[in-house]
C-alpha cells in the first residue's frame, strides 16, 4: 500500500541565521555593544517592549542607535514594516526565545522607584516646569520630565541622603531644588541647606526667584564649574545631585567638582544622571570614578526621561555613589570637548528620503536634529533623519 498523499507542503517562515544577522546588523549601524546590542534589541521586542523610547531603556541603548538598529532589521525581514515593529514569523523562529518568564519587578520596571510613590510632587512640578528659561543646547541642558524630578527626590529620600543632610545641586536646568522644595511641604522632610551651582545666569535669577521661600536654608551660585568651587563651599556638602554634560570630560569635571564639595571621610554621597555610553566611554567613566574615590552602590539604567526628547534625547541612568573618602583629585586637564555638541561631538545625520548626510552641533548651520527637521533636508525638502552610525557617532543619551 502506498503512503498517504501528504498534500501541497505548506511554506514556513524563510529561515535566519540568527548569528549571521545579528553580526550583519552591527556591523552596518557600527554598534559599540556588538550583536549583543542586536540582540538586547530583539529581545526587548519580543517581550513587547513597543515604543523605540522603551526598547532603548530596556535595551540600554540609546534611541538613535535603537532607531537604525530596527531598521536594518526591517530590511533583512526581522521585522515587520509598521510602527512599532514586530518580529516577523521569520525574526520570531530566530530569536523569540518564546519564555515568558521573567524576573522583573512589573510595578517599576526596574528603576526602583514607584511613579505613583509621590504623584502629588509630579502634579505640583508641572508648573514650574513650564515656566523654566529656554533650554541652552551649547550647555547640554535638556529638561528632564516632572516625573523624572520626583523620582530623583524619591532616589535621594529612600537612601537616606536628603532629611536634614546639607544638599549641593551642580547645574540645576532639570529643578531638583524646586523639586527637593516642594517635597518638603508636601511631606515635612528635607534638607539642613540646600546649595545650587549654575552656570546659566538666566536659570540662576528664575531659581532665585522660585526658591525665595523655600523652608530650609538656600543659595544659587552663579559659577562655572570648569573653575574649582568656592572656597566657601568645599568639604561642606553631605549629598550632590547632579546631571553633567554628556561627554566623559564634562562628567569628569563635575565629579571632580562634586567630590571637592563631599565633607572629607566616607560616606559622602552623589546622584549622578548620565546617558548610555559606549562600552569603552562607561570604563572611562569608571576609571575617572576610581580616581575620585567614588564607589558605584547601585545603577539604574533607564531612570531619567527627559521632555520633548523625541527620537533623539531618550533617557539616562542615575548612578548612586558613595565617597570612599580618598584623597582630593587633581584638576581634570580640560583637553576634551565638555560639551556634546563641541568639536569632535558634532553629529552626522542622513535624510532616510535622499540619503544626503548633514552634520549638526555647535558652529553649524543646524545646532540640533530637531532644526534639521523643522528645516528640512536641504537637498529634498524630506524631514526623516538618522543618526550616520558607520563612522564614529557621539551618542546623544
Ligand atoms: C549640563 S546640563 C545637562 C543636564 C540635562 N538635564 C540632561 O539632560 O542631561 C545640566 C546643568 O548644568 C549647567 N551647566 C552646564 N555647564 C556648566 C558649567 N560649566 N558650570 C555650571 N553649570 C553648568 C547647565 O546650565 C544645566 O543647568
Amino acid at each position: 500500500m502506498s503512503p498517504p498523499d501528504p498534500g501541497p507542503a505548506v511554506a514556513g517562515p524563510a529561515l535566519l541565521d540568527p548569528d549571521a544577522v545579528a553580526a550583519e546588523v552591527a556591523a552596518a549601524v557600527g554598534l559599540a555593544e556588538g550583536p549583543s546590542g542586536v540582540r538586547a534589541v530583539l529581545r526587548e521586542i519580543a517581550r513587547g517592549a513597543g515604543s523605540t523610547r522603551a526598547v532603548g531603556r530596556a535595551a540600554g541603548l540609546p534611541l538613535p542607535v535603537v532607531a537604525a538598529v530596527q531598521g536594518e532589521l526591517r530590511t533583512r525581514g526581522v521585522l515587520t514594516a509598521e510602527r512599532p515593529s514586530k518580529l516577523t514569523a521569520a525574526g520570531r523562529a530566530a530569536f523569540d526565545p518564546g519564555v515568558t518568564l521573567s524576573g522583573r519587578c512589573p510595578a517599576c520596571a526596574g528603576l526602583g522607584v514607584l511613579d505613583t510613590a509621590a504623584a502629588d510632587l509630579t502634579a505640583a512640578l508641572a508648573g514650574p516646569a513650564a515656566d523654566v528659561p529656554p533650554v541652552r543646547v551649547e550647555l547640554d541642558q535638556t529638561h528632564c520630565t516632572p516625573a523624572t524630578k520626583t523620582r530623583r527626590v524619591l532616589a535621594m529620600h529612600d537612601a537616606g541622603a536628603l532629611a536634614g543632610r546639607h544638599v549641593l545641586v551642580l547645574g540645576d536646568d532639570d529643578l531638583v531644588s524646586l523639586a527637593l522644595v516642594h517635597f518638603a511641604r508636601l511631606h515635612g522632610t528635607g534638607p539642613a541647606s540646600l546649595t545650587v551651582v549654575e552656570l546659566d545666569p538666566a536659570l540662576v535669577g528664575f531659581l532665585r526667584d522660585r526658591l525665595a521661600d523655600a523652608p530650609f536654608p538656600v543659595e544659587v551660585v552663579e559659577h562655572d564649574l570648569a573653575d574649582p568651587l568656592p572656597a566657601r563651599l568645599l568639604g561642606t556638602a553631605d549629598t550632590v545631585q547632579t546631571d553633567p554634560p554628556y561627554t566623559v570630560a564634562g562628567a569628569q569635571l563635575f565629579l571632580t567638582r562634586a567630590a571637592s564639595a563631599l565633607r572629607a571621610g566616607a560616606g559622602g554621597e552623589v546622584f549622578l544622571s548620565l546617558g548610555v555610553r559606549r562600552p569603552a566611554e562607561t570604563v572611562a567613566l569608571q576609571q575617572v570614578l576610581t580616581r575620585l574615590g567614588l564607589a558605584v552602590r547601585s545603577m539604574l539604567p533607564g531612570f531619567n526621561d527627559y521632555v520633548g526628547a523625541g527620537v533623539l534625547g531618550g533617557t539616562s541612568a542615575l548612578w548612586h555613589l558613595v565617597a570612599a573618602g580618598a584623597a582630593p583629585a587633581a584638576e581634570p586637564d580640560g583637553d576634551d570637548a565638555l560639551y556634546s555638541g563641541e568639536g569632535r561631538n558634532r553629529r552626522r545625520y542622513v535624510c532616510a528620503h535622499c540619503g544626503t548626510a548633514q552634520t549638526v552641533g555647535v558652529g553649524r548651520r543646524w545646532r540640533t536634529v530637531g532644526e534639521l527637521k523643522e528645516a528640512g533636508c536641504p537637498r529634498c525638502g524630506g524631514r526623516t533623519f538618522r543618526p550616520r552610525t558607520t563612522t564614529r557617532t557621539p551618542r546623544a543619551d
